[in-house]
């Protein structure tokens, strides 16, 4: 088993690609902590990766919310001791609305959301990591709208931008000075429940889209097994990455 007996805090970890990351990390002997603000979906990922002879703990927490990150945090050391690998999971879209059509009120949320919540809980995450013999390792769920323009709109992309340049900035200095190595995984379209909130697309974005292609699309457990690389000893040497996983998609 690649991660026995450490200890993983996952946020958005009860639908999609959090969950996912959750089974597999419970699968390979880490204790989970599933992070959401989804409660009766909490409980369902928990009460399968118990049943399955995992470890995990629920704890309802909104990352842009300050005492939710912080009792997710403590919840990993006052259930398991430690807190070994962070993901930042949780993230929302757009609409695929550009700049010009941007509210406030979309892009103070999308940014909360994508961009401010995985910085606390990157800080909390740190402050406890760097304590630690051990170390940590933080992976930030980004997406390729995170490495090319058009693949959301103006909040997400810049949103997602700003999530890899956080990662750079956290491999640079504690991975490379401290204990906390971070990367990011740059996943194309993924079958998750994220589609079902893009209720009314931009008609300019979506065309920005389109013509840049469509995305083949990836099992959430493809993308897990990106995350397991990340958090595991097989990557003990990469730092600062970006790892794309979208089938291709932008290679073309
Ligand atoms: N699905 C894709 O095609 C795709 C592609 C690239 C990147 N991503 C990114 O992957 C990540 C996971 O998305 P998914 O596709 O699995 O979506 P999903 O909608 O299936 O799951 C997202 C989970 O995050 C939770 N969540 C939303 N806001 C939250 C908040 N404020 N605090 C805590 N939890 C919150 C939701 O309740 C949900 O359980 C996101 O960051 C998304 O931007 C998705």
């Amino acid at each position: 088993m690649k991660l026995a007996g450490k200890t993983a805090v996952i946020t958005g970890a009860a639908s999609g690609m959090g969950k996912a990351i959750a089974q597999l990390y419970a699968k390979e002997g880490a204790n989970v902590v599933v992070a959401d603000i989804n409660n009766e979906a909490i409980d369902g990922v928990v009460n399968e990766i118990t049943s399955n002879g995992g470890k995990a703990v629920g704890v309802l927490a909104n990352v842009v919310k300050q005492e939710d990150v912080d009792n997710m945090i403590n919840t990993a050391i006052t259930s398991f001791g430690s807190l070994d690998i962070l993901v930042n999971n949780a993230g929302i879209m757009d609409n695929f609305v550009p700049v010009g059509d941007v509210s406030d009120e979309l892009w103070d949320r999308l940014m909360a959301v994508n961009l401010t919540g995985p910085f606390k809980a990157a800080r909390s995450a740190i402050n406890i990591m760097e304590k630690q013999e051990t170390g940590g390792v933080i992976i930030n769920n980004a997406s390729v709208g995170g490495l090319f323009g058009t693949r959301g709109g103006a909040a997400y992309v810049a949103s997602k931008h700003g999530l890899i340049g956080l990662t750079k900035n956290i491999a640079a200095t504690y991975g490379t000075f401290g204990k906390v190595r971070a990367n990011a995984i740059a996943p194309g379209g993924v079958k998750t429940n994220i589609g079902a909130t893009i209720t009314a697309p931009s008609e300019l974005g979506f065309k920005a889209l389109e013509a840049a292609g469509f995305s083949p699309m990836a099992e959430a457990s493809q993308i897990a097994q990106v995350a397991l690389f990340l958090a595991s000893e097989d990557s003990s040497f990469v730092n600062g990455d970006v790892i794309k996983a979208d089938g291709g998609w932008t290679a073309r």
